[in-house]
């Protein structure tokens, strides 16, 4: 139980061994070369072998985002975020995203780091005044929230805008519900989103109210329940967009309880990668980044997933969606090829729906357009029977055991019925 594993800048490798002995006189600390390397590592090794220190990381990784990355997968005995100058909104930070500990190079200082260094040294005892346990009933690694108990997160994220992020939200949303399931859909889009108008809301729930003491912080969770569909709730975006960054710091323990208060969570996204997208691609089941059919949706692409995996979101929770394609065409398996780095993620197509898509998500009937049935929707049921196969939550009803067998995405639900209906 004194294994460690560690990434960080080369310069910070003395000062997180000092953190890591500190915290364990007998650690057998050793580095990862890449941040990638170091969460394989952790998911390859036993539940709770690996004691895991992240520290000042090179430019281009967050070493918070990947604490919390490494927090949620679940594996590692301990999450340790060690660092310089820890302030106290990373603190907050770190223990919503269910970091075990936050160890400031600072605090340690010379006394008492000297000291646990010479105790290490010693093989004697040791403490650690710099260390401030966090509040860690959100820490996975702990067991406090069993494997399994909590919803599956699907998070939608595209390189650029109109790729039909929105309308794959509500249609997953509003077949979700369909097949049972309570549903929260959560619109990300914190300055301009309109995922409520699909299900004919004037408003979701003003996100940035969530955190503000006194202003109903606390019942986020709640979100605005969809008329006729009471088990689907539409949480966001900010009523306001000038009050966005009010919202943001509050995505990650968000999802955190939304994911133990309903069956699945759908996230819409902004075009653009803000820290609420990025808090959210981190604790996702499945991260699913969405193209079109338009040139140039290879580079999106890449640019997405190069972002994904730098935030530390595994490549095997990433998947690529290809909206508005035609039945008769063939999966275009060249966007995912190597420099894209997607070529072994799992690849899906919804299907052009034409003006009925827009016609219906722009007065609000979402639901309709999932129990009528069309080309789109029964790709998107396809999709999301897939994806919650995959995370073993596909739920008993009828209609997902048939868009899971469906699995040539898109077969007109109309033309299946008919062949149904024809037995
Ligand atoms: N498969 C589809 N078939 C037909 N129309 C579609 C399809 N997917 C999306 N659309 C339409 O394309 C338009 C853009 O879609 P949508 O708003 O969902 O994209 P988005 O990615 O959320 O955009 P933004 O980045 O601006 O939020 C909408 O009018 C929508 O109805
Ligand atoms: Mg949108």
């Amino acid at each position: 139980m004194n294994d460690w594993i560690s990434f960080c800048g080369e310069t910070s490798r003395p000062d997180v061994t000092r953190a890591c002995l500190a915290l364990d006189t007998s650690a057998r600390l050793e580095f990862a070369t890449s941040a990638d390397g170091l969460r394989r590592a952790v998911f390859e090794s036993a539940p709770g072998e690996l004691g895991v220190i992240v520290g000042p990381a090179p430019d281009g990784v967050s070493d918070v985002n990947l604490a919390a990355a490494l927090a949620h997968d679940g594996n590692a005995r301990r999450v340790v975020l060690a660092t310089a100058g820890v302030s106290g909104s990373l603190r907050s930070r770190a223990a919503r995203a269910g970091v075990d500990l936050v160890v400031d190079f600072e605090e340690l200082g010379e006394g008492p780091c000297a000291e646990a260094g010479r105790s290490a040294a010693d093989g004697g005892p040791c403490t650690l005044p710099a260390a401030v346990p966090l509040p860690t009933s959100s820490s996975r690694s702990e067991g406090t929230a069993p494997e399994g108990s909590a919803a599956p997160v699907l998070v939608f994220c595209s390189g650029r805008g109109g790729v039909g992020k929105t309308s794959i939200v509500a249609a997953a949303a509003a077949q979700a519900t369909l097949w049972g399931l309570r549903v929260v859909a959560l619109d990300l889009d914190l300055s301009c989103g309109n995922l409520y108008s699909c299900f004919g809301l004037t408003g979701g729930f003003d996100l940035a109210r969530h955190g503000v003491p006194g202003e109903g912080g606390t019942d986020a969770t709640r979100g605005v329940c969809v008329g006729g569909a009471p088990s689907l709730r539409v949480l966001g975006p900010c009523e306001r967009p000038e009050t966005a960054e009010l919202a943001m710091p509050h995505v990650g323990g968000l999802l955190e309880r939304l994911s133990h208060e309903c069956d699945l969570v759908l996230v819409d996204t902004s075009t653009t990668f803000t820290d609420a997208v990025a808090q959210a691609a981190q604790r996702s089941d499945r991260l699913v980044l969405v193209t079109d059919t338009r040139p140039g949706a290879a580079a999106a692409l890449a640019r997405m997933a190069g972002l994904a995996v730098r935030l530390g979101v595994a490549r095997t929770r990433i998947a690529r969606l290809e909206n508005r394609t035609s039945p008769r065409s063939r999966m275009d398996f060249a966007l995912g090829r190597a420099e894209v780095g997607l070529e072994a993620a799992r690849a899906f197509r919804t299907f052009e729906g034409g003006a009925e898509v827009s016609d219906l998500l722009s007065s609000g009937d979402a639901l309709d357009l999932a129990e009528a049935g069309s080309a789109f929707s029964d790709s998107v049921a396809c999709v999301l029977a897939q994806l919650l196969a995959e995370l073993g939550r596909l739920p008993p009803a009828e209609g997902a055991q048939q868009a899971l067998e469906a699995d040539a995405p898109g077969r007109h639900r109309g033309l299946l019925g008919r062949l149904r209906e024809a037995r």
